[in-house]
């Protein structure tokens, strides 16, 4: 299996690693399969995403792409945050070998994660703004 030189320098280098204290919004989100775990830290000021961390008990793909996902929603707004797509941050990283491609789908979904949890410490319902947070269904899981 080859990784890019970016998922390894990712993957080797994690941006935004850590637990953040005082977040806004915080979402976890795991794979019941490979028993993977992210979690995904915002702060959230005028409706921009001005800081993000993430922690991931997983493998180097999703190391990866929970490392580039952090560096694309940092200063966005959360409308921009969640139009991310695991396919934009594949592209991003120069692409994932097939078998790893749900790794990205667990950074797509820990971000939509932390803004719901961010919408529900509003008193709003977040379900209309940032839909069903889906379980990856068709992962393949070869860790
Ligand atoms: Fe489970 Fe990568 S997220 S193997």
């Amino acid at each position: 299996m080859a990784y890019s030189a970016k998922v390894m320098d990712h993957f080797a280098n994690p941006r935004n690693v850590g637990e953040m204290k005082d977040y806004s919004g915080m979402g976890e989100v795991g794979n019941p399969k490979c028993g993977d775990i992210m979690r995904m830290y915002i702060k959230v000021e005028g409706n921009v995403i001005t800081d993000v961390s993430f922690m991931t008990f997983g493998c180097g793909a999703a190391i990866a792409t929970s490392s580039m996902a952090t560096e694309m929603i940092k200063g966005k707004s959360i409308d921009d945050a969640l139009k991310l797509t695991n396919k934009a941050v594949m592209e991003a990283l120069d692409g994932l070998p097939p078998v790893k491609i749900h790794c990205s789908v667990l950074a797509e979904q820990a971000i939509k994660a932390a803004v719901a949890d961010y919408y529900r410490r509003q008193g709003i319902d977040p379900t209309p703004i940032v839909g069903e947070i889906a379980e990856c269904e068709e992962c393949a899981c070869e860790v």
